[in-house]
């Protein structure tokens, strides 16, 4: 290797191209704006704006723009019977992994990736995820399906669907939240698999069902699915510290802390942190919260490890009654934005993105013929 290649296992710490989505320097920036600043004073259906279109919108952008992904809820019925036909036991995120591809099929402009048709279709995604998500969970319940509201904002109408019935303003406030803080994320994991993929010049559904594939492992998105386990386990106030202490013995990883980027902390699990508290709290249920303070303060101590995101999203979406498998395909309803964003912004200036390997195998050898192979 020459000395002007450079390699970084897991590409640590590579600037591996340019973005003007986001930036997570000096605390994360959405288009310049401070996420703490825009999880304060704006909605999800704002920020989505924001990400796909550059700005944020006026009142009228903003109302145009909500009818646009009103219009959008609904799912072709060939997808509908698909999901139908999934055996019962199918993690929503892989049957959304399959959603994604199939609305490919009915999107007239699949195949269109100007910036114009891109924007569109990621305003369609907005639209379609959530249902599809809503219909397989239902479906998969056996519970009668609940038609998607036009008139409701996108943390709303999810709520609306899954639960069929209307959620509180401070409910939908929190989850709003949630999505707020989950909408976009710089070239993480996800986010790099969809740029990979577009820069082949494929299309953009193609690029955010690989984020998909990307977003679902635990050492990312499906992270917030493991915390409710971590915290149960853990089994209350008063065994959680001997539990965490033990299972670091055991050099177990503990999901929802730590992360590659924030080495001294996740600004946005500390906004949700106090979401996931009142939600707990409106419950009546504060006993893995207190659990969950006791393993944040034992992580800190012992390992230097601060909590990340899925930390907080996962208890505040227990608290809230989601059930646990809805909780990676909640994270997507809301990184669908950032992802099309940045799809959008790659193709502006498209280069394909090609690195190369330190190869490891053996020497150069010669080819033997198979009767010679023994
Ligand atoms: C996110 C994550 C993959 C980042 O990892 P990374 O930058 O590759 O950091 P490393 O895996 O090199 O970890 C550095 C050290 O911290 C430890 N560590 C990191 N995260 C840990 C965790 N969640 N639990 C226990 N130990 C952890 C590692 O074991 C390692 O210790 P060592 O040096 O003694 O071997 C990692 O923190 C993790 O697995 N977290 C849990 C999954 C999660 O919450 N993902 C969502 C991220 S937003």
């Amino acid at each position: 290797m020459s000395a002007a290649e450079v390699y970084s296992p897991g590409l640590e710490g590579i600037i591996a191209g340019e973005t003007a989505v986001s930036t997570v320097e000096e605390g994360l920036r959405y288009r310049g704006y401070p996420v703490v600043e825009l999880a304060e004073k704006t909605g999800f259906d704002e920020v989505a704006y924001l990400l796909l279109h550059g700005e944020l919108p006026t009142g009228p952008q903003l109302a145009e723009f909500q009818k646009r992904i009103g219009a959008a809820r609904k799912i072709p019925q060939p997808l509908r019977d698909l999901l139908r036909a999934l055996p019962r036991s199918t993690a929503p995120m892989d049957a959304l992994r399959s959603a994604v591809s199939v609305l490919a099929h009915f999107d007239s402009e699949a195949g269109d990736s100007s910036q114009g048709a891109n924007a569109r279709k990621a305003e369609r995604l907005l639209g379609q995820i959530p249902v599809a998500v809503a219909d397989q969970f239902r479906l998969s319940k056996g519970l009668p399906l609940v038609p998607a509201r036009a008139d409701l904002p996108h943390a709303a109408n999810f709520l609306y669907m899954v639960r069929g019935t209307e959620p509180s303003a401070a409910e939908v406030r929190a989850f709003d939240v949630s999505l707020i803080l989950y909408a976009e994320h710089e070239f993480n994991a996800s986010t790099f698999a969809a740029r990979v993929i577009c820069s082949t010049e494929s299309d953009l559904h193609s690029s955010i069902v690989g984020a998909i594939g990307a977003l679902k492992g635990r050492l990312h998105g499906g992270a917030n699915e493991k915390v409710m386990d971590i915290v149960r386990a853990a089994g209350g106030p008063q065994t959680a510290e001997k539990w965490i202490r033990d299972a670091l013995a055991r050099k177990e990883r503990i999901m929802g802390f730590g992360h590659r980027v924030y080495k001294s902390g996740d600004v946005r699990a500390r906004v949700l942190k106090d979401y996931a508290r009142k939600a707990a709290v409106a419950t009546g249920q504060t006993k893995w919260e207190e659990t969950a303070e006791i393993i944040e303060q034992v992580m800190e101590r012992e390992k230097n490890l601060l909590p990340n995101l899925d930390w907080p999203a996962g208890r505040l979406y227990h608290a809230m009654g989601l059930e646990v498998p809805l909780y990676t395909p909640i994270f997507v309803m809301s990184r669908v934005a950032g992802w099309s964003a940045h799809v959008i912004e790659q193709l502006d200036h498209n280069r394909l993105i090609r690195p190369r390997a330190r190869y490891t195998g053996p020497a150069v050898r010669a080819v033997k013929a198979l009767n010679a192979r023994g």
